[in-house]
């Protein structure tokens, strides 16, 4: 410590030596040379002690500027991180708008999953805005080549709107007419299309599941009868969404009226007894039950993992195979709020390959984002205030991915759909 001590004073000591050192060495110069030149030499001396001076000083400010700009890029992030943190409280209280409304700074919000999963403009893009009738859905399926199908459950029918098509086309249902025949639909809530491009809709308040294969308009009932006096719980009393195995032989019917999911082999042509995947069939906000069950997603790769929403019971489900009950991953249960641990009404569920989900917050008018295995969720789309603006939304029911991840929105209280670009 002491020899410490003893070296750090001799290092401070060394400028004064040098100093005395260089007034040596000008003593020398001084004696060495002649009267004439010791004008010019001192000069030249004093230049090369204002050059150091000069550069030390440049140095010094430089070092100066660094620490300044990296000041400001450091507090610009906390400035934007405040911003974002702000834009969240703003979408979980309603009445500040503010920040949320500022797309450049939803915008700028970090991935809040570290290094995984996407970003997407908060800024929809209306698809298909001049055509005539407006495209609205409840429900969009996109299939391998980006063609989009949309089912629209008030005007009840399906139309189809293919990659570089510049029109949509009907492929299921009556514009405008609602009806029981086998052409026409009740308000029809999802659609899927199977490899042979046969079209499934869930024919809700028909309770049947029809099927139109490749290019018919005359639909096929393939489960359900259009009766909702069977006294059995297998009966398909309000069927709302669909999901289906990759191999398209089993099908999975949340059923909102049942307050049940159950299974189905796609090729009956008759009625058959189902099996029950999950909710033992009265509404409630038990592991054992479904509350209202909505929207359904199959998770990849064994699609034996069910996600189902709680329309009525402002939450998401998890069910393994086999399990009669279910874990809850998302919202209070039985509670509606807005805040980022709640829902109000969820319609639709996706998870992405790096188990990020997302769920359409309906009555809360957004997007929420959940990271594997977070109860809080972050809000990517809308701003909490039901509007027509391009980064609101309105009641919004479906939601889908193009092959390069664009995230397409059922805006359904805005009559619209809404694409919002993956950056
Ligand atoms: C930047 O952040 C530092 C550290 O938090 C703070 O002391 C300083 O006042 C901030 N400067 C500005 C301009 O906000
Ligand atoms: C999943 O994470 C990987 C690695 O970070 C990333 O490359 C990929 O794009 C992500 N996929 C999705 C669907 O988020
Ligand atoms: C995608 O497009 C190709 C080429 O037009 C076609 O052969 C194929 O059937 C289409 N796939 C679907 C699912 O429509
Ligand atoms: C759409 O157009 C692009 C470019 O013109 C083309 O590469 C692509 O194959 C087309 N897609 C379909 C589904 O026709
Ligand atoms: C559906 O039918 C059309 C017309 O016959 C055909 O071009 C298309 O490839 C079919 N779709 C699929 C996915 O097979
Ligand atoms: C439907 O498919 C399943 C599984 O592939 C099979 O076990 C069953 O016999 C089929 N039913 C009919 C009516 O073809
Ligand atoms: C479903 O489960 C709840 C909670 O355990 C129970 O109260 C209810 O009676 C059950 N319903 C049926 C039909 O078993
Ligand atoms: C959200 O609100 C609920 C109900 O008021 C509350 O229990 C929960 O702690 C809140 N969560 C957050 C993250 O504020
Ligand atoms: C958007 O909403 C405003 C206010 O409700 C309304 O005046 C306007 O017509 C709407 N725009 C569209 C395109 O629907």
């Amino acid at each position: 410590m002491s020899n410490l001590n003893v070296m750090m004073l001799t290092n401070e000591d060394l400028s004064p030596s040098a100093i005395k050192e260089s007034t040596g060495i000008t003593k020398v110069l001084r004696t060495l040379c002649i009267h004439s030149k010791k004008k010019i030499l001192l000069a030249l001396f004093i230049l090369i002690i204002l050059v150091a001076l000069i550069t030390t000083l440049g140095v010094v400010l430089k070092k100066r500027n660094v620490k300044k700009i990296t000041l400001t890029i450091d507090n610009a992030t906390m400035q934007t991180l405040t911003k974002s943190g702000e834009t969240s409280a703003a979408t979980e209280n309603p009445s500040i708008t503010t920040a949320a409304e500022n797309p450049s700074i939803t915008t700028a919000t970090k991935d809040p999953c570290p290094s995984r999963g996407f970003r997407w403009n908060t800024e929809g893009i209306t698809v298909g805005i001049d055509l005539s009738p407006k495209l609205s859905c409840s429900r969009l399926f996109i299939d391998s080549n980006d063609t989009l199908y949309g089912v629209d459950n008030t005007k009840a029918y399906v139309w189809k709107l293919s990659k570089n098509d510049t029109n949509a086309i009907t492929v299921a249902g009556i514009y405008g007419t609602k009806g029981q025949s086998s052409f026409r639909l009740e308000n029809p809530q999802d659609v899927y299309v199977d490899q042979y491009g046969d079209i499934y809709v869930v024919d809700t308040n028909n309770h049947r599941i029809q099927k139109f294969i490749n290019g018919s308009m005359e639909g096929i009932t393939i489960l359900g009868n259009g009766a909702i006096d069977d006294a059995r719980r297998f009966r398909l009393q309000y069927p709302r969404n669909f999901a289906f195995e990759s191999t398209e032989k089993f099908m999975y019917v949340a059923v909102h009226g049942n307050q049940n999911v159950l299974g189905f082999f796609t090729n009956r042509t008759v009625p058959a007894v189902p099996s029950v995947i999950a909710g033992n069939g009265t509404s409630g906000n038990t592991i054992y039950q479904l509350n209202g069950p909505w929207g359904i997603y199959l998770l990849p790769p064994t699609q034996n993992i069910v996600f189902v929403t709680n329309y009525d019971g402002h939450s998401v489900m998890r069910f393994s195979p086999g399990k009669s009950s279910g874990t809850f991953v998302a919202g209070i249960r039985g509670f509606s709020c807005s805040n980022s641990s709640c829902l109000h009404n969820p319609t639709d569920v996706k998870v992405d390959d790096n188990s990020t989900m997302y769920v359409v917050d309906s009555s809360n008018h957004r997007v929420q984002m959940f990271c594997q295995n977070k109860r809080q969720g972050t809000t990517i789309i809308g701003n909490g205030i039901p509007g027509n603006k391009s980064t609101q939304l309105s009641q919004p029911q479906g939601i889908a991915f193009d092959s390069a991840m664009n995230m397409y929105i059922c805006d359904t209280g805005n009559h619209r759909v809404q694409k919002f670009l993956r950056l």
